[in-house]
């Protein structure tokens, strides 16, 4: 079904993209440094009195290398979309920094904002909300070449469009059609076909599969992989499953409350992960082989996640955490390589007492509560 896309898609000429110096594969093309956002708490109708703030976004860093996907999971409200909203410059950043090819991104305004804009597109998670049912698929998805007519000239548009449909997976034909005629997967194809109108470098997608069915899942991961590779996008891909993320990420970053608390490549995060966290989470993940589930040692996460308004002290994580001592709750852990880690353990990791788990099999509940002393001794596999 894949054909010529790479009419409409073709490489944008450097005379249309404002930001046209060049990323080779492996190098960052996006930095993100301490980026914060915090949402104001007010009281009161006429004179607000600012009472505090959420915390949705804490001071979270990290680069995304060009070509790469970066999966980025956390539970629910743990501020991944917030995140996302404000590397679009959708919402400001309280604090912090965001680099696009080197450039500061995060207080543009007016059209060099609207330059980034085409370069970095998002697909949302909801594809029954996120497109206009009184619009036609054609309309929708043609729709940034309003804000953008360099990218395709009005004479042009139904052709970039029909191409668009077509790189999806769609047939070209659908083009007249409105929302409600599709089924959900095919939605978040047309969300795709949309995200790729502007022929962006960076899609953040953001819980793209998680409204859809899991039959449908697959297929919309197999197309946003078969559109990487073709069009050399890079991915952020946001979750609230690390299963989902798995098979489509080079690297993971896991959220709690606001920060990243571990981040590595998928075989360090998956088969290595260090951060308490985390390995709940994996311990979470379902597993198909009824053997592997009953050898497995689930770790079930006591309490609510705190209010990002009023984060515990010191390690976030610490009123879960099985772990906890005296020290998470004064001392906040930063996310770096805890030096007495070694081998694919040896990642960054936001934990003072950041170890892999040990599983014995069969046991009924065991955690590794070895102190980083004793890891240094016992190395790590
Ligand atoms: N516009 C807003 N005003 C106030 N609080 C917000 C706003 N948007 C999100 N939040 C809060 O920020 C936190 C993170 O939300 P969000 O980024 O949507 O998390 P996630 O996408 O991980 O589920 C939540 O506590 C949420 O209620
Ligand atoms: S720093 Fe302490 S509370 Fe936080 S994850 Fe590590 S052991 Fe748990
Ligand atoms: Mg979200």
């Amino acid at each position: 079904m894949v054909n010529d896309g790479a009419t409409a898609l073709g490489a944008a000429q450097p005379e249309e993209a404002a930001f046209a110096q060049s990323v080779t594969e492996g190098e960052p093309i996006l930095e993100v440094r301490n980026l914060v956002k915090h949402f104001p708490l007010t009281q009161g109708v006429i004179f607000k009195k600012h009472v505090g703030a959420v915390k949705a976004v804490d001071g979270v860093s990290f680069d995304l290398i060009k070509g790469e996907t970066l999966g980025i999971v956390g539970e629910s409200g743990c501020g991944k979309s917030t995140l996302a909203k404000v590397l679009m410059n959708l919402e400001p950043a309280t604090a912090g920094s965001v680099r696009y090819k080197g450039e500061e991104i995060s207080r543009l305004t007016g059209s060099a904002l609207k330059a980034v804009r085409r370069n970095i597109q998002m697909v949302f998670q909801d594809p029954y909300t996120s497109l206009n049912p009184r619009m036609t698929v054609g309309d929708i998805i043609g729709e940034p070449f309003e804000i953008h007519p360099e990218v395709a000239p009005k004479g042009d548009r139904r052709k970039a469009v029909q191409d668009l449909l077509d790189v999806v997976g769609l047939n070209p034909e659908y083009i007249n059609r409105y929302p409600h005629q599709f089924s959900g997967g095919q939605r978040q194809r047309i969300g795709i076909a949309r995200g790729l109108a502007l022929k962006p470098e960076v899609i953040i997608c953001d819980e793209p599969v998680s409204a859809l069915d899991v039959s449908v899942q697959a297929q919309v991961i197999n197309l946003l992989e078969q559109l990487q590779g073709e069009f050399n996008l890079s991915y952020m891909f946001i979750a609230h499953d690390l299963s989902i993320v798995r098979h489509i990420s080079d690297r993971v970053g896991v959220m709690y409350l606001g920060k990243l608390v571990e981040i590595g490549s998928d075989l360090e995060i998956y088969d290595h992960a260090t951060h308490p966290y985390t390995q709940a989470l994996l311990s979470a993940v379902p597993v198909p082989d009824p053997r592997a589930r009953e050898s497995r040692d689930r770790i079930v996460l006591s309490g609510d996640v705190p209010s990002p308004a009023n984060p515990p002290s010191g390690c976030r994580f610490r009123t879960r955490c099985w772990k906890a001592q005296e020290k998470c709750a004064i001392e906040e852990p930063l996310l770096a390589r805890p030096p007495w880690l070694t081998g694919l353990a040896a990642h960054d990791s936001a934990c003072h007492f950041a170890a892999e788990r040990v599983i014995e099999q069969g046991a009924a509940e065991r955690e590794d509560g070895a102190s980083p002393a004793d890891e240094q001794e016992n190395g790590q596999s």
